[in-house]
């Protein structure tokens, strides 16, 4: 039900941090990760590995390629992230020493079963992260983590994808702890990151109530770009994608980094970007990188909208309008800058006269080819 919101997309938003805060709960005690639903990998398994690879589509692979930032940097073991039914139809490279993570909040996605199943067969290990007890996914493979974000009913996902960020996010810590790469003092600290998150998201709740203004003197623009680097780089690709799913306008993701090779030819006059702006503490220095990217788009008639870490004073003579979001370490700050994309996407569409939970030509799960 729907309760006194607008739509289910509108209830679903407001509930990302319960989906963060239940897919939490139980599994970090005492400083240490308790995943036992990843011992029926089979003894070892954690050890073991020398390669993981994230097989989703959607939404779902943009949260894979935040799990491939997290899990690369907490256990040093290389991970793919590959959208499932791209992976199936080329031979990957598989042994019984790769495990094969797949996303699906439905657990019902064709294109991903299918890439599980051919995991299966190659012998490789299965892992799946999903939303539904029960579906076919989880079923089929050697072990399932469950996120418990709750039913989705909106067709593009919104509260699904935090609670897999977090799910992943769990993963890695647990790898990192079973092959020694993270001390316990380092656990710890991520830990208490996650924990922190959903008060945070609550907060970035409030502070995006503007939003819905944006979008109102937005609805008859044609196109928007989103840059973002590092961890911002998939939030960029999800709130385009949101924006395509949700309100229909042409809107395409980038790495910041490749704005010189390409996509400034497309900055003109009144151009709408939205830029994901790393905290000026990042530990990779990123934030002076993106602050000068800002410079370049606006120099060129770009109307920018930051999504910057709260009190960031260098994106404020820049930007025209600054959504801010708390403090956060650099692999979380995804987890809050994204909230407001989903939002944008939401209100735009509702702006547009648009149904946002049941969007044209899609369905909340593809179970064909
Ligand atoms: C698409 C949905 O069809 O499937 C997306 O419209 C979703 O919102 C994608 O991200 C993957 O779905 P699932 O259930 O496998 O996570």
């Amino acid at each position: 039900e729907k309760g006194g919101w607008s739509s289910f997309m509108a209830k679903e938003i407001s509930e990302e941090p319960e989906a963060v805060a239940k897919t939490l709960l139980g599994r970090l005690v005492d400083h240490k990760v308790r995943l036992p639903e990843l011992d029926s990998l089979g003894e070892g398994t954690l050890e073991n590995i020398d390669r993981i690879v994230i097989v989703a589509c959607g939404t779902a692979a943009y949260a894979g390629m935040l799990g491939k930032y997290a899990i690369e940097k907490w256990s040093r073991i290389p991970v793919d992230v590959e959208l499932a039914h791209e992976f199936r139809y080329r031979d990957p490279i598989l042994t019984e020493r790769t495990l094969v993570v797949s996303i699906s909040q439905s657990g019902e996605t064709m294109d991903t079963l299918l890439a599980v199943r051919h995991a299966l067969e190659q012998g490789a290990k299965t892992l799946s992260i999903c939303n539904t007890q029960g579906a076919t996914i989880p079923r089929d493979s050697h072990a399932v983590l469950y996120t418990h974000a709750g039913p989705e009913v909106a067709v593009a996902s919104t509260k699904a994808f935090v609670a897999q960020i977090t799910a992943l996010y769990l993963l890695g810590l647990r790898i990192g702890e079973a092959r020694g790469t993270l001390s316990a003092e380092q656990i710890a600290e991520n830990a208490a990151e996650l924990l922190a998150i959903p008060e945070k998201i609550d907060e970035v709740l409030v502070a995006s109530q503007s939003i819905g203004q944006l979008a109102h003197w937005m609805t008859d623009t044609q196109s928007v770009l989103f840059l973002g680097r590092n961890v911002g780089f998939p939030v960029a690709l999800e709130g385009a994608l949101k924006l395509k799913e949700l309100a229909y306008i042409h809107a395409e993701g980038f790495a910041a980094g490749e704005l010189k090779h390409g996509p400034i030819a497309l900055i003109e006059p009144g151009q709408v970007v939205f830029v994901i702006v790393p905290s000026p503490r990042d530990p990779n220095s990123l934030h002076p990188k993106v602050v000068s990217n800002i410079q370049e788009i606006r120099a060129r008639g770009a109307r920018v909208i930051a999504i910057a870490e709260k009190g960031d004073a260098a994106v404020l003579p820049f930007a025209d309008e600054v959504i801010p979001i708390p403090l956060a370490g650099s692999l979380f700050e995804p987890l809050l800058a994204v909230v407001p994309l989903h939002i944008f996407g939401m209100e735009l569409a509702a702006a547009k006269g648009l149904d946002v939970d049941q969007p044209r030509n899609l369905a909340k799960s593809v179970t064909v080819e």
